[in-house]
């Protein structure tokens, strides 16, 4: 179902004493309860997150990736069953930065996704063009190519269940956001495509976040996008005033 979220993904961030000190904050600033605000701290943190948060139907907590079997010999990695089992609810698939440095392809997180699909996990999926494709224009085309090799696997039922987040990847963490107009481009053709595969039901229900160098002085601009639903904020989403900032800027 189509909603407003912000997602704050903490990436490899706090200690643990720190992350839990971090969510208090965030509790007792946040003050907008129509929005859905989903924590992504790392692995070690899930149980004791979900713990804190399990009473507040406002907030939920997401891992920061899965692994894209169930189980087996596979040393350090957590599978989507564990996460489940410490609380979570989401799962980020496909962030930029696990394409980049883990060499994760359109076939792992296709098996990715349905593995958090089968714990009954959310997937909160990741789409996004580099500088290169940007500048040459050919960025739709890399959002299709996305969208189609993986997502598009999904049956109907499945496809509805997911989020979408586009990042520009020359945006994340560089401070470089992408203006209102580009981003509102982005999602309505992301929404288009959708419509064309699944059609409009689907399309219009399904809830798309920007993400890359969102922060409180930009966000309102960004939320107020017809196709823009809510943010995945990285940088911004570590200091509990500016997350909270952002959950109330729709
Ligand atoms: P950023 O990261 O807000 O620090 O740019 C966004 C993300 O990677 O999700």
């Amino acid at each position: 179902m189509r909603r407003k979220i912000v997602a704050g993904n903490w990436k490899m961030n706090k200690t643990l004493s720190q992350g839990l000190d971090l969510i208090e904050e965030i509790i007792s600033a946040s003050s907008n309860s129509s929005v859905l605000k989903i924590i992504a701290p790392p692995f070690t943190h899930l149980t004791a997150v979900a713990e804190k948060l399990k009473s507040k139907t406002d907030f939920a907590v997401a891992a920061q990736d899965c692994h894209h079997l169930n189980s087996g010999a596979y040393t350090g990695e957590i599978s989507a069953d564990m996460i489940a089992s410490t609380g979570a609810q989401y799962v980020i698939i496909g962030h930029s930065e696990r394409r980049l440095y883990a060499g994760e392809t359109d076939e792992i997180l296709i098996q990715k996704l349905n593995c958090a699909l089968a714990s009954n996990l959310t997937p909160i999926f990741c789409i996004g063009e580099s500088i290169e494709e940007r500048n040459a224009n050919t960025h739709l085309e890399k959002i299709r190519a996305q969208l189609k090799e993986a997502l598009f696997q999904l049956s109907p039922t499945d496809f509805e269940k997911v989020i979408i987040a586009y990042e520009p990847v020359w945006a994340i963490g560089t401070g470089l956001t992408a203006t209102s107009y580009q981003a509102q481009g982005v999602h309505d053709y992301i929404r288009t495509e959708i419509n064309k595969k699944y059609g409009k039901g689907i399309s219009e229900n399904v809830t798309i976040l920007y993400g890359g160098s969102c922060n409180a002085q930009n966000a309102k601009e960004l939320f107020s996008c017809a196709d823009i639903d809510g943010g995945l904020i990285g940088g911004a989403s570590l200091k509990a005033d500016d997350y909270t900032a952002i959950t109330n800027s729709f």
